[in-house]
């Protein structure tokens, strides 16, 4: 993994539709951001196996699956589940407000 993503705020905890991932931008890198269960979770939106955007993959749970080749990835640390990826994601405490 390359290490975490520093705390930045990126919206509201009310533009969250459960189970559905959204993605943002911050300082060039694209990120995913998803609430289950009413806890945020945030990620790089790039699988470690072909660079493809993750936010439009499938999640169970706290499983999120490449919508590509179907390697799975854990959204509460990004570690990676199941090949083909390669390596975990970058992931990040959330910065959504409920304010
Ligand atoms: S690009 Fe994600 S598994 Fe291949």
């Amino acid at each position: 993994m390359d290490g975490e993503i520093p705390f930045v705020r990126v919206g509201y905890a009310s533009e969250l539709e459960p189970g559905v991932p959204v993605t943002c931008e911050v300082e060039g890198r694209r990120l995913l951001v998803v609430n289950v269960g009413d806890e945020f979770f945030c990620m790089a939106d790039r699988c470690s196996h072909a660079n493809t955007p993750l936010s439009s993959g499938r999640l169970r749970g706290h499983k999120l699956a490449c919508p590509l080749h179907g390697a799975r990835f854990d959204i509460r640390t990004g570690a990676h589940l199941r090949p083909p990826g390669i390596r975990g994601v970058q992931r990040s405490r959330p910065a959504w407000s409920t304010a």
